[in-house]
């Protein structure tokens, strides 16, 4: 499914820019050019970032 129409960014590749490092929507543009449109795409990344950032964190690491 598509995350970003204009830039024809999948899910998966925002995924795994996140993945990567990117933990902003800038830096997830640069590293695969989602968001780099229109903007509407924008929530849904942040979206992302939020979850994919989260299942990063090792466990017992927030405190
Ligand atoms: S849909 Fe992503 S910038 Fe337009």
């Amino acid at each position: 499914m598509y995350v970003c129409i204009c830039a024809r960014v999948r899910e998966c590749e925002v995924r795994e820019a996140v993945r990567n490092g990117a933990r902003c929507e800038e830096a997830v543009g640069e590293a695969c050019g989602a968001g780099t449109g229109c903007g509407s795409c924008l929530p849904r990344i942040d979206e992302i970032i939020e979850v994919e950032s989260r299942a990063d964190t090792p466990v017992g690491a927030a405190r």
